[in-house]
């Protein structure tokens, strides 16, 4: 970054902003962005493998079997926008399933994982155009949108991610998405679907501590971002199940009486944060949705089902919908 050095960076005095207002409140919060540093992206390589956490397994389940249909629906050189691209797994599927895309517009906040994969699939599609968008996308984002001729817009949205929104950031989330594209996009979303507090709540207490480590990495990668002095050691890790909400719920609780400080990036008066033992942070809603608050929810951001795809226990969805 050039400019003085006193200058605050602007996207860490938005950070600071984010993390004043959620720690200051009575509900102490962090956005689950925190979690994903290079180690993070990581972590949740790690998760998605774990016996315990079925959603990405059911999900390239329900790919393997639906992507020809997509295929066909979508059509030739599509431009394909994935938000939170992740490792790319499935976009790499979605990408072979596809015929002859034009381009390919990965997006992701975990940099050195999106470039790899924008690295890998530039050698595999050498042919393809390939954009990627390191940005938070939480946050107002200007999509690249090359000239790739008249194939359908076609935006990924796979592994649940929609679920760690709020039901009314996720419509306004899913309504941006309709805006930017055209009258002939498609979205296909990804979605956990409601089940047994004894399925789900394994998923995000696994035995191996994987979970917990994802969970407090969002402390570590804090202290590296703005300088602050969090012990992830000093906050126990819990996933409960909250049935009126249909989530789970990712909390850290602080194991002692303590006090944080988080300095302020351009040098303004540090947040000093007080925790009693037995405090909560909560770093991560998850919703689950039933089919009918997942309709509400689609046609909220301006999309319809042309159709949905599931896993024979009825555990996850993949819908394929259009525009109205
Ligand atoms: C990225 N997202 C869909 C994951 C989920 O299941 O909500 C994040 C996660 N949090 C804990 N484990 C996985």
């Amino acid at each position: 970054m050039s400019g003085p050095a006193t200058a605050p960076d602007a996207g860490l005095e938005v950070l600071f902003q984010e993390v004043s207002r959620g720690l200051g409140g009575p509900r102490k919060t962090l956005p689950p962005k925190l979690f994903y540093d290079a180690r993070g992206a990581r972590l949740f390589v790690e998760i998605t493998r774990l016996e315990e956490y079925y959603p990405t397994r059911t999900e390239l389940g329900i790919l393997e079997h639906c992507l020809p249909e997509v295929a066909r629906q979508v059509g030739p050189r599509a431009r394909v926008v994935e938000f939170g691209s992740g490792s790319g797994e499935k976009t790499w599927k979605l990408l072979e399933a596809l015929e002859d895309p034009a381009a390919c517009i990965p997006i992701d906040i975990a940099r050195e994982q999106l470039l790899d994969f924008a690295r890998t699939i530039r050698a595999e599609h050498p042919g393809m155009r390939v954009e990627p968008l390191h940005t938070d996308y939480t946050r107002p984002y200007r999509l690249p949108w090359p000239d790739t001729g008249d194939g359908r817009t076609l935006f990924f949205f796979p592994g649940s991610t929609v679920g760690n929104f709020e039901p009314e950031e996720a419509a306004r989330f899913l309504g941006n998405m309709a805006d930017a594209g055209d009258g002939d996009s498609l979205l296909l979303l990804g979605v956990d679907l409601e089940k047994p507090a004894r399925v789900v709540e394994p998923a995000y207490n696994d035995e191996a501590g994987v979970t917990a480590a994802f969970n407090r990495n969002a402390l570590r990668n804090l202290n590296a971002l703005l300088g602050a002095d969090f012990d992830p050691e000093a906050f126990e890790h819990r996933a409960p199940w909250n049935p009126e909400e249909s989530r789970i719920e990712m909390h850290l609780v602080s194991r002692r009486d303590q006090t944080v400080m988080v300095p302020h990036p351009g040098g303004d008066p540090a947040l000093e944060v007080p925790f009693q033992a037995g405090d909560v942070i909560v770093t991560e809603h998850s919703y689950k949705y039933d089919r009918e608050r997942l309709a509400r929810l689609v046609a909220a951001g301006g999309w319809t089902a042309r159709q949905t795809w599931t896993d024979e226990r009825d555990w996850f969805a993949v819908q394929l919908l259009e525009r109205g």
